[in-house]
């Protein structure tokens, strides 16, 4: 399987150097997403005068049923928007930690951190707010009505999704842990081949509850009432004051300007639009073009700056209804540029020298994104997670959804690295009610005042980088939506202090140059799976899905 992946990737990235191809094109609208029967209920939602905020509540929800190690209700998510006259904004609907959480929850008597508990079963289950944000995008700018978008998501539930090979994959690699977390048999133990069909009714039934009683029926009702008991009996703290309380929270996003481009992207408690404005106002002042693109002078700059921004996120940031987040200070050019001071072609910036300690990675590949062009001119940007792969693996037979493992976001001790090898400390440390920092990205770009492209990925921390990349490559290297999202990708995160790089896409000659330079390279088959719509110089629309997974786009 492995092999068979790296063979697809080799064909695509063989491709797309020889030939200049485009994704899929459309007049009108498009989504872009992780499965093709969430796009198309996204698009058909667009296709029947619905906006861009309608169809995200049925894309979102249309993700929760076919895609159910990522798409979810029971997880949280951002949304960055721009509508059609030129207006800019972003919706946290980011889970929170309970409050009966405490800064010390996952330690021992020894302050040690009990290995696993944040990462899997009850307790590492955040508040969830996918319910919640989509309601409140849709209160605030949807035209259709709940029923109109939530139908076809049931009947999708009812009728079942087919199963392709690599979800097979995923729920036989997950099933140890399925085993482990619940205590009776969940429906994803049993055996599935590729090109069956899996069927949802019970997702289906909590979805006709939420269709009639709306947003409450999920924090306030029958489903609250019965997710609280099954989180308690599962090892959980969330009570039923979390779930009421929850409340989404509307945000400006993070603004910045690179090379012409305008970039809009998401704001703290996500790391990613701070990270991505440090990082390209770093590479800015040099002249990428003539570097060439993926070349080891390329990779080298690019690596610095990510270096210097992630260990910027490690200190500083978090939620910032909790701690002064210093946002303008972090991404003022004259902070930039001394950080940079440093930076060589010769050799890399020692981590040592900028933090602290070595640490070994536990990586999964969970998380989805979705991007949303409607035929207004509308766009938004969504990533949504269960953070790990099927979260925390708890899943509610009774009510049909897997729950999230968020809080392994936070920083369970300071200098402890969580699943993504990130650190973090003070600023992310659990505290009732705040959000656990996330690297999630959705990021929409302006041309000439005008929408450019809308885009994001899952990935963890790979996010931020795979982003940057991937707006690099239609902006600096002139590639087509399609080729920018199949285009190889590495990846610098600090700590561990070495790159991160789709091995078997890059030349050995740049390797080399980078081992002989001084860096470590961790081979990778995959890194992020890119999902992005580009607005082509004609108004055409033009999809990026990437192949790394099963996404797919539709347009009209
Ligand atoms: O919010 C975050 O940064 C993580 N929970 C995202 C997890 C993720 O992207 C996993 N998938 N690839």
């Amino acid at each position: 399987m492995k092999n068979l992946s790296k063979y697809i990737l080799l064909i695509l990235f063989i491709f797309s150097c020889s030939n200049k191809y485009e994704g899929v094109l459309a007049d009108n609208g498009m989504v872009v997403s992780a499965r093709q029967e969430a796009s198309k209920i996204g698009v058909d939602i667009l296709k029947k005068g619905g906006n861009a905020f309608d169809a995200m509540l049925a894309t979102e929800l249309a993700l929760a049923v076919s895609y159910p190690s990522a798409g979810n209700i029971g997880g949280g998510g951002f949304m960055v928007y721009r509508k059609s006259d030129g207006s800019t904004g972003a919706l946290d609907y980011r889970e929170r930690a309970p409050i009966n959480s405490t800064s010390d929850m996952y330690l021992d008597e020894n302050m040690e951190v009990i290995e696993g508990l944040s990462m899997i079963g009850g307790l590492s289950v955040g508040v969830p707010g996918t319910i919640a944000g989509i309601f409140e995008a849709h209160e605030r700018y949807g035209t259709l009505t709940i029923n109109e978008l939530i139908s076809p998501v049931i009947e999708l539930a009812k009728k079942g999704v087919i199963v392709t090979e690599k979800q097979k994959n995923r729920i036989e690699e997950n099933r140890k842990y399925f085993k482990l977390v619940n205590k009776s048999k969940i429906l994803f133990d049993n055996d599935f081949n590729t090109n069956d069909t899996i069927k949802f009714p019970n997702l289906a039934s909590t979805l006709e509850r939420i269709m009639e009683y709306g947003r409450d029926e999920f924090y306030k009702g029958e489903t609250a009432k019965k997710l609280v008991e099954f989180i308690q009996n599962n090892g959980g703290i969330i009570t039923l004051n979390d779930l009421e309380s929850y409340k989404p929270v509307w945000r400006d996003p993070i603004i910045f300007n690179y090379d012409g481009l305008k970039i809009i992207s998401m704001s703290p408690p996500s790391s990613g639009g701070v990270c991505i404005n440090q990082i390209m106002k770093m590479i800015e002042p040099f002249d990428l073009k003539t570097f060439g693109h993926n070349s080891s002078n390329y990779i080298k700059l690019l690596v610095e700056a990510e270096r210097r921004s992630f260990a910027d996120r490690s200190h500083y940031l978090g939620d910032p209804d909790f701690i002064q987040v210093p946002v303008n200070k972090l991404t003022s050019e004259s902070y930039l540029n001394i950080r940079m001071n440093d930076f060589s072609f010769e050799k890399p910036t020692d981590s040592n020298y900028i933090g602290y300690g070595n640490i070994e990675i536990n990586e999964s590949d969970e998380t989805t994104h979705y991007s949303i062009v409607d035929q207004f001119g509308n766009a938004i940007a969504v990533t949504t997670t269960l953070n790990g792969t099927f979260g925390s693996k708890l899943y509610s037979n009774e009510l049909g959804f897997f729950l999230n493992n968020e809080m392994d976001d936070f920083s369970s001790k300071p200098g402890y690295p969580n699943m993504y090898g990130l650190i973090g400390g003070e600023a992310n440390k659990i505290e009732p009610q705040k959000r656990m920092l996330s690297s999630m990205t959705p990021t929409i770009v302006e041309k000439n005042g005008e929408l450019f492209m809308t885009l994001g990925t899952p990935g963890g921390s790979t996010i931020i980088t795979s982003v940057v990349q991937t707006i690099l490559n239609v902006h600096e290297f002139n590639m087509t939506m399609q080729e920018a999202v199949n285009s190889a990708r590495f990846h610098h995160q600090w700590k561990p202090d070495s790159i991160r790089i789709e091995s078997e896409l890059f030349d050995e000659k740049i390797k080399n140059n980078l081992i002989k330079s001084g860096y470590r390279l961790n081979d990778k088959v995959s890194i992020g799976r890119v999902d992005g719509i580009l607005v082509k110089k004609d108004k055409k629309l033009e999809g990026g899905a990437d192949k790394r997974g099963d996404d797919t786009a539709i347009g009209f």
